[in-house]
């Protein structure tokens, strides 16, 4: 199909050229393998230091956000253990049962505005009060949302403590971290979530990386035997450095903020006219996914011009529809949508 643009996702592009520069670099630089070598620590250092965290806390690097999930929640679940998150968590609709062939259990709760509630978690623990069910051992989240939202630091600061409660591990999928941080309404930093996860990973396919994402365990302990799970699960790359890399490229000059809130001003600049045009959203995402209500008419005929995909029908003549904004929309090709989409409406 030739699109003016599309808009289907955030990985359409390959990297953001510091990433392959910092790369071709390196091209006859002889290192160690297996995330061993100079370039691997140093993008390690460059995470910690924004993070705020202590010199030991360990950052691996791995090439894939459903790689990065299944590792880690196949190594620190025990065999009847399980995880809970939002029944549109990316691991419980996107990752082709992942986690459940590490043969660990998704239980899935219903969400508000794509989040995960303490209540929820509550109501998991009530229903699952004993050895005749499996054991709920760790919540997973994402930071952003699969429905762009993010999660305070103030609901952030309320699951810690009901995971704090229950013994449960917090996980925190940030595949779209960086537009999370960035986000209008984000109310929460780099800091906090260093403070409350158990682990998370710092997405870069998603955010300028050519791919590659960082796990990092500020609970140091549950790092214990990681790299036997990572090579096990085939994640423990030779040549791991060529992901580091590319976080060195993105964190030494704070290039993952910029190109995070550049595909955030997409998606606000989208926002902002669609809205004053009268177009209703399904969720109140200031991150770089948007979820706007249209007629199927206008979907359709914006669809013979843009790439996008629809996310749901919501009756006979509307359907939301997802806009995803990168860090190499170009802006012009932001305000061309909203003109094509205005004329549309009027017509
Ligand atoms: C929140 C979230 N987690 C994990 C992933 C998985 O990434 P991949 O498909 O690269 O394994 C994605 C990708 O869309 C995602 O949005």
């Amino acid at each position: 199909m030739n699109y003016k643009h599309q808009f289907f996702n955030d990985y359409a592009e390959t990297a953001h050229p510091a990433c392959i520069q910092k790369l071709s670099e390196q091209t006859l630089q002889q290192e160690a393998g297996y995330g061993l070598d100079s370039v691997s620590v140093h993008a390690a250092t460059l995470i910690r230091a924004k993070l705020g965290v202590v010199n030991d806390t360990p950052v691996h690097f791995i090439s894939g956000g459903t790689q990065a999930n299944l590792t880690v929640i196949g190594a620190l679940l025990r065999p009847h253990e399980a995880v809970i998150a939002v029944e549109s968590g990316h691991i419980a609709t996107h990752e082709t049962g992942a986690i459940e062939a590490t043969g660990h259990k998704v239980i899935q709760m219903p969400h508000i505005n794509g989040k995960l509630t303490p209540a929820a978690i509550e109501q998991v623990m009530r229903t699952h009060p004993n050895e005749h069910s499996v054991k709920p051992r760790m919540v997973f989240v994402s930071q952003a949302t699969e429905l762009g939202t993010v999660y305070s630091r103030t609901e952030l600061l309320a699951l810690r403590a009901v995971c704090d409660t229950h013994d449960l591990w917090l996980y925190i999928d940030g595949a779209r971290l960086g537009s999370a941080l960035c986000s209008e309404n984000a109310a929460c930093d780099w800091q906090d979530i260093a403070r409350f996860a158990d682990v998370f990973y710092i997405g870069g396919t998603k955010n300028g990386a050519l791919l590659g994402e960082a796990i990092v365990f500020p609970n140091t302990i549950l790092n214990n035997d990681f790299r036997y799970a990572l090579k096990q699960r085939g994640a423990l790359l030779a040549k791991g450095r060529v992901i580091a890399s590319q976080f060195v490229a993105l964190f030494e000059h704070d290039l993952y903020g910029e190109l995070a809130q550049h595909a955030n001003d997409c998606a606000m600049r989208l926002r902002t006219g669609l809205s004053e045009l009268g177009v209703v959203f399904y969720t109140d995402s200031a991150t770089n996914q948007q979820f706007p209500i249209l007629s199927n008419a206008v979907v359709e005929a914006l669809q013979k011009d843009y790439g996008f995909y629809t996310w749901e029908e919501l009756n006979k003549r509307e359907s939301v529809v997802r806009f995803v904004f990168s860090w190499a929309t170009p802006m012009a090709m932001v305000d061309e949508l909203l003109t094509d989409t205005k004329r549309l409406l009027n017509s």
